[in-house]
């Protein structure tokens, strides 16, 4: 079942990080997240919580959204959940008058973005960055 996050469900998300070594999601990060109108939280569940998704939908162009994370537990990765949560949050998206949603993604990806959750590559952007 996909559903939207609630408080509840941080401890699991960022367990999820953690088994992936990730350390960018915070607990604030997360709070915040839940309560922001403009950031779509799901949480793939059965039983427990074995995946989410975030994007959000920037204060200056709200025709676009971006996805921040997909992340489905390492044991149930294959089973098409993440295909589900990107399908589900681009679905909120749409209903909330987004046009466009875009992902930036590492090379590895492409299979899933591209071919099981229908992105296209656009060809528009190098990733460029400053700071940490
Ligand atoms: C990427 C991720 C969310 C995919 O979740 P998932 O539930 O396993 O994906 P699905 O089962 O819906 O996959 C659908 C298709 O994409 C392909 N795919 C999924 N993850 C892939 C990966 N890491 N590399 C290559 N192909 C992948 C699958 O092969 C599958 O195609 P198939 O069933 O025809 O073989 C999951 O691998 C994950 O949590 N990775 C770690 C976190 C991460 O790096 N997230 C992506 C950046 S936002």
């Amino acid at each position: 079942m996909i559903r939207k996050a609630k408080k509840s469900d941080i401890k699991s998300c960022l367990f999820l990080q953690k088994l992936d070594k990730g350390t960018y999601w915070k607990q604030t990060d997360l709070e915040k997240a839940i309560k922001d109108k403009d950031v779509v939280f799901l949480v793939a569940e059965d039983k427990k919580v074995i995946g989410y998704i975030i994007g959000e939908i920037p204060p200056t162009k709200r025709t676009e959204a971006a996805i921040c994370e997909t992340r489905v537990h390492k044991k149930e990765r294959g089973k098409r959940i993440g295909t589900k949560l990107v399908n589900e949050l681009c679905k909120q998206f749409f209903q909330k008058g987004v046009k466009t949603i875009y992902a930036q993604i590492e090379p590895k990806h492409l299979k899933f973005y591209r071919d099981a959750c229908k992105f296209k590559i656009t060809h528009k952007w190098i990733e460029v960055a400053k700071g940490d």
